[in-house]
């Protein structure tokens, strides 16, 4: 009985140490196995009972049922705090650095050719001028007659043309845009717009592309004089390539305006030492302007002895190939990225 006893007791201590040491769920429930199952030395010890006496068996009984309980008390604890450890583990090795920098992914940005269409926009809008647009499929009477361009007018091969049918062609120049303008206008009303758009041509090399963009400007009101013209083109020209740009006009021809003045400004390859862009002559031509002729305010209702105006066009890629001192406009046209990533 004694022995027996010490048995039970050896059993106890060696199950409850080897349980406590359990690392893991399933280490444990082998371990349940073994020491509660129907082969355990527990249930050993049960069957042993038949040879005590009467009064010895309630007792040792009574202790195998202890060491049951003990046993049962240990795994139960075991069971909870493996359980809560392995998810403490899943957390931390689950869990989300917030302080972590992002992934970051390429957004793109705009085409060089927008950002200066935006800074010519913008600085006619600071000076008081709205936006209009016309279409991009023209009919020959506002691309060229309402301009002071008859039929056959010689002035027409200044600007060989895409035509669609006999009397619509793709616009060769913003200008028509003028046109309409005015006839959408009350008569000899005043007038202070730009009309950005696109323009195609028969032309291809290093500075002229079949497809381009203009912007046309058109102010008209009572005595507009050629020193409107001036101080509004040199404003902005400073405005866009500085304020130490040096700006010239010089006479030339349009159909539409008299008199005409093509605009150049000093170089920026070379600020005026002489380079091949500037063909040596460290000016470089950059818009076309003039005071609106008689026989086009005539042409839209507007009335030349009442009002006078002025109009110019310019060309968005070639102030873009200035500001950036880029040498063939086609790059703007390949979208190469390693090129457009630049801007
Ligand atoms: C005109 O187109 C006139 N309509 C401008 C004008 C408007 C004059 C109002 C007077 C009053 P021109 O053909 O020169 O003019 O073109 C104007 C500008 O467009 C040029 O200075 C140049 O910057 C640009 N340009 C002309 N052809 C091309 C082309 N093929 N590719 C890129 N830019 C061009
Ligand atoms: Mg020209």
């Amino acid at each position: 009985m004694n022995k027996l006893k010490e048995e039970l007791n050896l059993f106890r201590n060696e199950g409850l140490t080897e349980l406590n040491n359990a690392s893991s769920e399933k280490e444990l429930n082998d371990l349940k196995v073994k020491y509660l199952g129907k082969k355990s030395n527990l249930t050993t010890f049960l069957r042993s009972l038949g040879s005590l006496s009467p009064e010895e068996r309630p007792l040792v009984g009574k202790l195998v049922n202890e060491v049951r309980a003990d046993f049962e008390n240990i795994i139960a604890e075991k069971s909870s705090t493996l359980k809560e450890k392995e998810l403490s583990g899943k957390l931390s090795s689950e869990k989300i650095d917030v302080t972590l920098p992002g992934r970051r992914n390429d957004i793109g940005h705009k085409h060089p050719l927008t950002l200066t269409l935006e800074r010519v926009k913008n600085s006619f809008i600071n000076m008081g001028f709205s936006v209009a647009e016309g279409p991009e499929i023209e009919s020959d009477f506002h691309n060229f007659e309402a301009l002071n361009l008859p039929k056959d007018h010689p002035a027409r091969d200044m600007q060989d043309s895409f035509y669609i049918t006999k009397e619509f062609l793709l616009r060769t120049h913003t200008s028509p845009v003028q046109v309409r303008t005015m006839q959408q206008a009350k008569p000899n009303s005043p007038i202070r717009i730009i009309a950005p758009g696109r323009v195609y041509r028969r032309d291809y090399d290093a500075t002229h592309s079949p497809v381009f963009n203009q912007v046309e400007g058109l102010v008209i009101d009572e005595d507009i004089n050629f020193s409107d013209l001036k101080a509004i083109l040199e404003f902005f020209l400073k405005d866009i390539f500085g304020n130490s740009v040096k700006v010239r006009f010089r006479p030339s021809f349009f159909p539409f305006t008299e008199p005409s003045a093509e605009v150049d400004i000093s170089c920026v390859m070379c600020n005026g030492k002489g380079c091949r862009v500037c063909s040596y002559t460290s000016w470089l031509e950059i818009l076309g302007s003039g005071m609106v002729h008689p026989n086009v305010l005539k042409m839209s209702n507007y009335d030349p002895e009442k009002v006078s105006g002025f109009a110019f066009g310019l060309g968005i890629e070639r102030i873009t190939m200035l500001l950036y001192k880029i040498n063939d406009l086609r790059l703007f046209y390949e979208n190469d990225v390693r090129f457009l990533e630049q801007f």
